[in-house]
């Protein structure tokens, strides 16, 4: 299947590691030329070179703060500059930390909010004039918690929804030129996921890691947590002309833990 998007420019943030490196990927081994970014240099550039593995087109690495706003407008410029265009806008982010609702303070859930959303809101108002000149898409990179809260995940439970209702008026507001699209991962083994479990150990909830990991697999249908590269590999697609009618969802990759029926 051709994916149509060969020679178009992505920017995804947050992609020297787990999802949205797996996305880079994604594209890149689809022609696109792709900018990637996080906060340490040394990891970022090891990242890029990995994506330019697969890569048909130009990967390019840019340092930033997700929760840096001149930071975020230069992702948005470098991407222009490098290649002359942005198509696609992939937003991913690091996660806020877990832990009990009283564990948390005012500057959690600020931090949070700044993290998830605001670095969207200012990604998305830098990129907009770039999207709407050619026609482009967006696709955010957020958590089934924003339709099913998770144990010990306040923070992600509630901070998350305002991104798929920012995600779902862009759906409105940016159409026909621009598709706004969210996907929303269950677990997958990313740093993330070692981070959380880890977390979960050290509260006590699990013994060690490994059991803290089956028990995390445990309510999965298919019986395993995720892989980075079949969340990116959804991501690509929605980027693509092959799913030119797809606007203003939230689809679920979680190999089928949700209980939702829609
Ligand atoms: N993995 C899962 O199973 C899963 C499930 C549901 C939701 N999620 C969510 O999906 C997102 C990505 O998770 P992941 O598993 O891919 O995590 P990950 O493997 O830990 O990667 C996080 C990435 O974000 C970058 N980053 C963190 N804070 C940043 C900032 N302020 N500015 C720029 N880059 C920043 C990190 O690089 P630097 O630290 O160098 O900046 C790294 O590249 C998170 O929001 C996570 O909560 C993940």
């Amino acid at each position: 299947m051709d994916f149509g998007i060969d020679g178009n420019a992505a920017l995804v943030t947050a992609s020297s590691s787990g999802l949205g490196k797996a996305a880079a990927a994604s594209l890149a081994a689809e022609g696109v030329n792709v900018v990637v970014n996080g906060r340490d240099e040394e990891r970022l550039e090891a990242a890029a070179e990995d994506v330019r593995e697969v890569a048909t087109g130009d990967v390019v690495a840019h340092p930033g703060d997700l929760t840096d706003p001149d930071d975020t407008t230069a992702m948005v410029e470098r991407t222009v500059e490098e290649f002359g265009a942005l198509d696609h806008l992939v937003t991913s982010a690091g996660g806020p930390p877990s832990g009990p609702f009283l564990d948390t303070t005012d500057e959690d859930w600020y931090d949070a909010f700044d993290l998830l959303v605001m670095s969207v809101v200012r990604l998305v108002r830098e990129a907009a004039p770039h999207l709407r000149e050619d026609g482009g898409t967006i696709v955010t990179i957020t958590s089934r918690s924003v339709k099913e809260a998770i144990d010990s995940l306040v923070l992600s439970n509630s901070v998350r929804m305002s991104v798929i209702g920012l995600e779902k008026t862009l759906s409105k507001e940016f159409a026909p030129e621009v598709r706004a699209n969210a996907v929303l991962p269950g677990p997958h083994e990313t740093s993330r996921i070692e981070e959380l479990v880890e977390q979960a150990v050290d509260r006590g909830d699990y013994d060690d890691y490994e059991s803290g990991l089956a028990d995390w697999a445990s309510d999965i249908p298919l019986e395993r947590v995720g892989q980075p590269e079949e969340l990116g590999d959804v991501v690509a697609f929605l980027c693509s002309e092959r799913s030119s009618y797809v606007n203003g969802v939230a689809i679920p990759i979680d190999g089928g833990a949700g209980a939702s029926n829609l």
